[in-house]
């Protein structure tokens, strides 16, 4: 991937001038220094679910593993589609370095350039160890590398937090729970085929680590779409002490620990398409700053670490061209210093203010460290877009020219009043320049509406077969629909473009249509278009027998006021509710 030539030598230092996947740094340094404990972590710890991977066909990449002390010269590295309809492709490897100081093994490989772009799992055997290790969803690969190209931003998808039990479903027909939401979101990304995902924080609500990190990393595993992730408050909470009260337990934990065992490093940069993309990590600072009983906690507002604010540092200084931050929480504030946590100060505080002030203001905090906010502010001055989430509503606001998007919860609620809706970002880039990401212009309605978008097989597993696309949007997207196809010399479809085919075996072959979904007046009066595909005995030029329009691109999370005043009285509901519900969304 073409990147400025402080990283080309930082990476062909390190692996010998192959390195060119996506990766540009890792932010983390005690990501790469643990010895990964339980989870989901293992070996492999680049790529993984949470930090992956982008290469392009016949091109190459670097794994990096860790061997817990020991060494080997023979890697063997595979990967699968995550959709499970395709077969396995081995990745050429190339050579292996061994880094004594962090233990990290780094391995080159080279993709083969008759791998099919599509989303795939990774699997590494290490035969002298009789090692293996597997990381779902974590390798993209494309056919080209391109200047133009489209992500999805989504944020505060919140497993099991109350506030996605008491929205409406605004902006969707309706039927839809926060567990449903989520499904359908999924779907929807599947048929948009962005390149890749930002995820920005608070997958879930905090109150138990162990079943929540292993509930959510099940809802993504199987993504079909590349999801690079950075933790919100609700993911770091830490507790720094064993804590009962009224017979409940907040054992002492670290959730960025989890996060690390789960999803990968908690910061780091990647590049693609001439943009760099900085993943920044805003719960941070020791956990005496995150502790906290539970989800009552004093300091949920964004702050940096000395190690991280380095690495932001350094990070921005070798790159010339554009950069898209993407974080949790906004640093523009509003400010408020942190404190000390204690359960019996916390309630009173609480009370205090609300008896005082008729509101809780004081409790509703986006930033804490003011300087930690104006440095990454002064780092992110002149760059036009950065993505932020945890308010759960859609916004923009501007500081010293560089516009911060909020984005829309993806499962969870606001305020009662509040313009919150379930939706996502959908971002068009053209020439590494961002020149679409908006929905409506309307700056509370920003994010694609979820439930609006549907794909469905009509007929048949023969030699014709056809897909129903059904929108209630505004706008037309473009859209990809995947068929496994008789094997055929050629195939030509109706209502849309055959993009690419690849063989499955003898008799089948996964076939990619792309299209352009239907304009929709209303979400009440959806649109729909039948793509039709059939084999040939040649290919036509185009393959394209009715053309089809150009698709037109494109209350803070913390617990804030209501959900603040209910946290109490819902922790004995939620802690039994969440226990029966953790498997829920188990696929
Ligand atoms: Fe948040």
């Amino acid at each position: 991937m073409a990147r400025g030539w402080a990283v080309l030598f930082f990476l062909a230092a390190e692996v010998g001038a192959f390195a060119d996947d996506s990766l540009v740094s890792i932010g983390d340094a005690k990501y790469l220094a643990g010895p990964g404990a339980g989870g989901k972590i293992a070996y492999l710890r680049y790529p993984t679910l949470g930090c992956p991977s982008i290469v392009q066909a016949g091109s190459t990449g670097t794994v990096w593993i860790k061997l817990n002390g020991a060494t080997a010269s023979t890697f063997l590295l595979d990967i699968t589609p995550n959709s499970k309809t395709g077969p396995a492709y081995a990745l050429s490897v190339l050579g292996s370095t061994y880094d004594a100081s962090t233990g990290i093994t780094k391995v080159a490989y080279e993709v083969g350039s008759n791998v099919p772009e599509d989303t795939y799992d990774l699997h590494l055997s290490v035969p002298a160890l009789a090692v293996s290790d597997l990381q779902y969803n974590c390798f993209k690969v494309v056919k080209e590398e391109s200047a133009d190209f489209r992500f999805i931003v989504i944020a505060d998808t919140h497993f099991n937090t109350p506030t996605g039990f008491w929205l409406p479903g605004n902006h969707n027909p309706g039927g839809y729970d926060a567990y449903s939401i989520i499904e359908q979101m999924k779907k929807e990304i599947r048929a948009l085929r962005p390149t890749f995902v930002l995820l920005i924080g608070d997958l879930m609500f905090g109150l138990n680590y162990d079943t929540e990190y292993e509930t959510v990393w099940g809802i993504w595993k199987d993504a079909g779409f590349p999801i690079f992730m950075i933790p919100g408050n609700h993911d770091g909470y830490a507790s720094i002490k064993d804590r009962w009260l009224l017979g409940l337990h907040s054992p002492k934990r670290d959730g960025l620990d989890y996060w690390r065992n789960y999803f990968g490093p908690c910061a780091y940069s990647f590049e693609f398409g001439g943009v760099h993309f900085q993943g920044v990590n805003t719960m941070d600072g020791t956990p005496e700053r995150r502790d906290g009983f539970l989800i009552v906690i004093e300091n949920y507002g964004g702050d940096l670490g000395p190690e991280q604010m380095d690495w932001i540092s350094a990070d921005l200084a070798g790159v010339n061209g554009p950069v898209v931050p993407f974080l949790h929480h906004n640093p523009m504030g509003e400010y408020r210093a942190n404190k000390t946590f204690s359960m019996s100060g916390w309630v009173l505080s609480r009370i205090l203010e609300f008896l005082t002030t008729g509101n809780l203001n004081e409790f509703v905090q986006e930033w804490n460290t003011q300087a930690t906010g104006e440095f990454l502010l002064a780092k992110y001055a002149g760059r036009p877009l950065v993505f932020v989430g945890h308010k759960h509503i859609d916004d923009l606001k501007i500081h010293n020219g560089t516009t911060y998007k909020y984005v829309t919860t993806a499962g969870a609620g606001a305020f009662p009043g509040k313009k919150d809706y379930w939706g996502y970002a959908y971002v068009t880039v053209q020439n590494s320049q961002v020149v679409e990401h908006l929905y409506t212009s309307d700056p509370k309605f920003q994010s694609v509406p979820t439930g609006n978008l549907h794909v469905r097989s009509v007929d048949g597993e023969g030699a014709e077969q056809s897909a129903k696309i059904t929108s209630g949007l505004s706008k037309s997207y473009g859209i990809t629909v995947e068929f496994v196809m008789p094997s055929a010399p050629a195939y030509v479809a109706a209502n849309g473009f055959v993009v690419q085919f690849a063989p499955i075996d003898a008799e089948r072959t996964r076939v990619w249509v792309r299209t352009a979904s239907p304009v929709a007046p209303s979400i009440h009066e959806p649109q729909s278009l039948t793509v039709t595909l059939k084999t040939a005995e040649a290919a036509v030029g185009g393959s394209v027998e009715t053309p089809v329009a150009p698709p037109s691109g494109g209350g803070g999370c913390g617990a804030i006021g209501l959900e603040a005043l209910l946290i109490l009285g819902l922790l004995y509901f939620f802690s039994s509710s969440f226990r029966k519900r953790g498997s829920v969304r188990r696929l």
